[in-house]
């Protein structure tokens, strides 16, 4: 079906819209008059169900199709939409190997063992070091703005650094290897993005570093077990443990889902803060719990992943057909005024928030939620006491990608 009020040939999915803002405008009209439209898209991959996918819009569509992985397959053209894209089908195969792209009983099996890392318990265990670093990151920023009149790239002084250091204190890798994992997980996740020049080859050069880099070091803590999640997974090979080279592919979802991410969360999150200065006046004074949940919502870092029907079926009243691709936007589901009072309002103190940044609520849930959330609230108190007076010096660089809602560069200054 057509939505009857968008411009013949509107494709809301097409990087360079995403590139400028998230249509938000575009959504709400969808939700309205077309809440699962047929995308005329093709992906150009060779083998993948290639005329286009079903745009799914609203938040009970999405849930709904997160939560039914048994009609809504992961693993059959993987979750991440793509189009018009120069990868190979072989790429799209290693890439079925980690867990995002993966179905029951398989993924079941893998979550299993990977969720006893991130236990509340594992997970508060990180509080006091991820606390002292995010303190150190914000007080290296202010020497960096003292050196430049008070101004300095929020992006890469920030954003950046504390999901790379949380990601190594979780796994437990020297905090010096941490800037190889930036590079890798950067070559990964940035491949639409023209700045960045990064062709197949290079992804799939930087992958294979990263796998081998993580089996080394799986290697390393079988033969001298530490207190970290990788001693944990890796401990015996076999029956309730993962197999090196599944290890390997985890830590590279770790590396993208993990760092990309949050980023993002922290980068979106901080403009809004200084384009709402009420918002951050009241977080200055009272830092609500809710904050961090709201800052996922307005930023909605992953801005849509797919699934694939496995069998005919019926979703907001249009038939799928089996192997119709389905995209679920959480961007808008985010939005949906069916499910949040005035969505367009950045609220920090939004509660009950059933946002779905972190996912539909499915068995693919953001496992790394909790940490993510840690993150987001300790970097903000940090830069609530040391960095109370930013402002923005210029509009943020949006990345260029299908799925990443992501921030580049975002000049601020302090004082
Ligand atoms: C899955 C978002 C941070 C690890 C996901 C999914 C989303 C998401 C949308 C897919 C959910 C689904 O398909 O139902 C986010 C956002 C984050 C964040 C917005 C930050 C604000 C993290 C962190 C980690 C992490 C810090 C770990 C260090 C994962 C993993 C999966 C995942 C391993 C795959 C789970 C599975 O397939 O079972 N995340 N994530 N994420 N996330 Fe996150």
């Amino acid at each position: 079906m057509r939505c009857p009020h968008l411009p013949d040939g509107f494709d809301f999915t097409d990087p360079d819209l995403l590139q400028s803002r998230v249509p938000h405008p575009e959504f709400a009209e969808l939700r309205q008059t077309a809440p699962v439209w047929w995308c005329a898209q093709p992906t150009g991959i060779s083998g993948f169900q290639d005329d286009g996918y079903w745009a799914v819009t609203r938040h009970a569509d999405v849930k709904y199709v997160s939560t039914h992985p048994e009609l809504f397959s992961s693993h059959t053209n993987t979750a991440v939409i793509r189009f018009n894209e120069s990868i190979s089908r072989e790429q799209i195969d290693v890439q079925k190997l980690i867990m995002l792209n993966m179905d029951p009983p398989e993924h079941t099996r893998v979550r299993q063992i990977v969720q006893r890392g991130f236990t509340p318990r594992a997970i508060r265990s990180l509080e006091g070091a991820l606390r002292d670093r995010a303190r150190g990151i914000v007080d290296a920023a202010l020497s960096e703005a003292d050196k430049n009149d008070g101004a300095f790239d929020f992006v890469t002084q920030i954003a950046v650094e504390l999901p790379l250091q949380a990601i190594a204190e979780l796994i437990g890798v020297p905090q010096e290897d941490r800037t190889k994992i930036f590079d890798w997980s950067n070559k990964m996740a940035a491949y639409d993005d023209p700045e960045y020049a990064i062709t197949e080859e290079i992804g799939a050069e930087a992958a294979m570093e990263l796998v081998s880099y993580a089996m080394n070091l799986a290697a390393a803590r079988k033969e001298c077990p530490a207190k970290d999640i990788v001693s944990q997974l890796v401990a015996a090979e076999g029956e309730g443990n993962l197999l090196s080279d599944e290890f390997g592919f985890f830590v590279i979802l770790l590396a993208v889902a993990g760092n990309e991410t949050t980023r993002n969360a922290i980068s979106h999150g901080m403009h809004a803060f200084l384009t709402h200065p009420d918002q951050w006046e009241l977080y200055k004074r009272e830092r609500p719990v809710t904050a961090a949940e709201e800052i996922v919502r307005w930023a909605t870092p992953v801005v849509a992943f797919q699934r694939t029907a496995t069998q005919d079926t019926e979703l907001g009243g249009q038939k799928i057909k089996a192997g119709d691709r389905v995209g679920i936007f959480y961007s808008s589901a985010n939005n949906d005024p069916e499910v949040f009072e005035e969505p367009d309002r950045f609220d920090i103190t939004r509660d009950p928030n059933p946002h779905l940044g972190f996912g539909g609520g499915g068995p693919h849930f953001c496992l790394g939620k909790s940490l993510a959330v840690l993150e987001i609230n300790l970097i903000f108190n940090a830069i609530a006491d040391v960095l109370p007076d930013l402002r923005l010096a210029g509009d943020p660089r949006r990345l260029r990608s299908a799925w990443l809602n992501g921030i580049k560069g975002l000049r601020v200054i302090h004082g």
